[in-house]
């Protein structure tokens, strides 16, 4: 989406490293336990007891060394598709029930993408055309919606692109998306919440030249690993407990922290740098991520892609919605044992949700992902210095205003609750808008627009800092604060197909806090 000044080009050398990349994945499929990812995308084969599998070491001596208690990471299982004569990449989604085993020695009942929990993560590459069968084996209707996709309304998978029980439903787009790692997840009227909480979530991985060439670590599942951060209560007989009590709809929160659909997860890791690209897939908790022993790691990527250059941190705050890409070195670090941890004790309370929204792990600090490095490195990696180049927008049209507010139990959005049959806003086709989001309210907001990328201008009047720089879908807005971000539309008019706007907080959405916008 012309975040790519440099201009790529095929050459013959590419295309012969490009079928060797090929040939090396599907080798590690097969000896890392992947193949179940293979496959998955034949399309939803009935006896896979989940889209996941632990994280390629399974067959290595270390692992009898530990606890019995200790669960293995598991990686969501890669689903390349299957190509169609035309060169159309497809992939099939089933959605299902199941049982999991969220909590060890524990059967929760579950909703799942070809499997029990979560979903396959579907890999695809800028430039082709995919198209994606969704059928719906549940007993309630559902959606799917791209997140973060650059799609046509029809194909965004919102709240009017409804999928019965027993029906299919085909998306068919061009992925016109740079390399990045967007999510899938229902968009149901009114239960999205529900239907995510319960396990409806998957990752989509786009590919392009530029993240095919780079030296970073991106070897899926071994060195590049998905995160999805979720958090669940359970009820004593293993069933979830959602919206129970009265402060869950200020935004449901769980006590037991959850990676790739597990509590407590161990990932055993190479000595050298590793990526995580992590999702924060709750329905309303906020992180505030770092590492055990406070050592440094790098921003590479936002929700939408590449950064310039990376940037050194050592905390990233993470809410509904958004992603981050980042890489961590642990080439010094054989032999020794770590953990991925939220500081929320470090953060205001106002900003873990104020009053009614806070629960206990809103203020403490707590564990999320234990780490051993128990291996040498597996692959020449590296940190590059410059990683893309960003194109600053700049306005040409009016700017619009979005003020977001709580009133008589209602979520609203410039007073007005969510109405599927009325359109908020008209945008013309070839516009770049500023929008500025008012938070009026004491609870944070994480505002999402479907369907396009925008950049930060300015939080509060003070312009944006490095670590709001970067492609982005989801933004955070704390309590009472103003954020001007800048968003252009470049295609797809269609004035009867809205797309969505809303806050990513899954009870909010679900409880108005939503509007629809059209391009003209
Ligand atoms: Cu991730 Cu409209 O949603
Ligand atoms: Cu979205
Ligand atoms: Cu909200």
């Amino acid at each position: 989406m012309c975040a790519m000044v440099n201009k790529r080009f095929i050459s013959r050398r590419n295309f012969i490293r490009k079928s060797s990349q090929i040939a090396q994945s599907v080798y590690l499929a097969s000896i890392t336990g992947l193949s179940a990812a293979i496959s998955a995308c034949g399309g939803g084969g009935g006896s896979n007891t989940g889209n996941t599998s632990q994280n390629g070491q399974t067959s290595t001596p270390s692992d009898n060394s530990s606890p019995s208690s200790v669960t293995l990471l598991p990686v969501p299982a890669l689903d390349n598709g299957t190509f169609a004569e035309n060169g159309t990449r497809e992939f099939t989604l089933n959605v299902q029930s199941g049982e999991s085993e969220i909590l060890k020695g524990i059967s929760t009942a579950t909703l799942g993408y070809n499997g029990n929990l979560l979903g396959p993560t579907l890999r695809m590459r800028h430039g082709e055309n995919v198209s994606i069968a969704v059928s719906n084996s549940i007993d309630e209707t559902t959606t799917v919606h791209w997140h973060g996709m650059h799609v046509p309304a029809l194909m965004d998978g919102g709240p009017h692109q409804t999928i019965a029980k027993n029906e299919t439903w085909v998306a068919q787009f061009t992925v016109l998306n740079e390399a990045a790692m967007v999510w899938y997840h229902p968009h149901t009227h009114g239960k999205t919440g529900s239907q995510v909480y319960r396990g409806l979530a998957g990752l989509i991985i786009v590919d392009d030249d530029i993240s095919d060439n780079t030296a970073l670590p991106r070897d899926y599942g071994i060195d590049d690993i998905p995160l999805v951060i979720q958090d669940r209560r359970i009820n004593p007989d293993g069933s979830l407990a959602y919206m129970t009590v009265m402060s869950d709809k200020m935004g449901m929160k769980g006590d037991h922290i959850i990676v790739n659909g597990v509590e407590n997860p161990l990932f055993k890791a190479p000595a050298q740098w590793v990526r995580f690209r992590i999702l924060n897939g709750s329905n309303a908790r906020i992180y505030n991520l770092g590492f055990s022993d406070e050592r440094s790691f790098y921003r590479i990527g936002t929700d939408g892609g590449y950064l310039e250059r990376p940037m050194e941190v050592k905390r990233q705050i993470l809410a509904p919605g958004e992603r981050i890409d980042v890489v961590v070195d642990f080439s010094a670090d054989l032999s020794s044992a770590l953990s991925i941890k939220s500081y929320s004790s470090e953060l205001p309370g106002s900003m873990m949700g104020g009053g009614m929204s806070m629960d206990a792990l809103d203020s403490e600090d707590f564990e999320i992902l234990s780490i051993q490095v128990d291996r040498v490195a597996v692959n020449e990696v590296a940190l590059p210095s410059v990683l893309t180049s960003v194109e600053l927008l700049s306005a040409d049209a009016p700017d619009r205003v979005f003020t977001l507010e709580r009133s008589a139990g209602v979520f609203t959005i410039n007073g007005k609750a969510f109405d599927s049959k009325r359109i908020d806003e008209r945008v013309s086709v070839g516009a770049t808008e500023i929008w500025e989001v008012i938070n009026n309210n004491g609870m944070p907001h994480p505002f999402h627009v479907h369907a396009e990328f925008f950049q930060i201008l300015s939080r509060d009047g003070v312009a944006v800092k490095e670590v709001d720089f970067g492609w982005k879908d989801t933004v955070l807005l704390n309590p009472f604060e103003t954020v001007r971000i800048i968003v252009r539309f470049q295609d797809f008019p269609d004035p009867d197909a809205p797309y969505m706007f809303h806050c990513h907080i899954l009870e909010h959405e679900d409880n108005a806090m939503m509007g629809q916008f059209v391009k003209v």
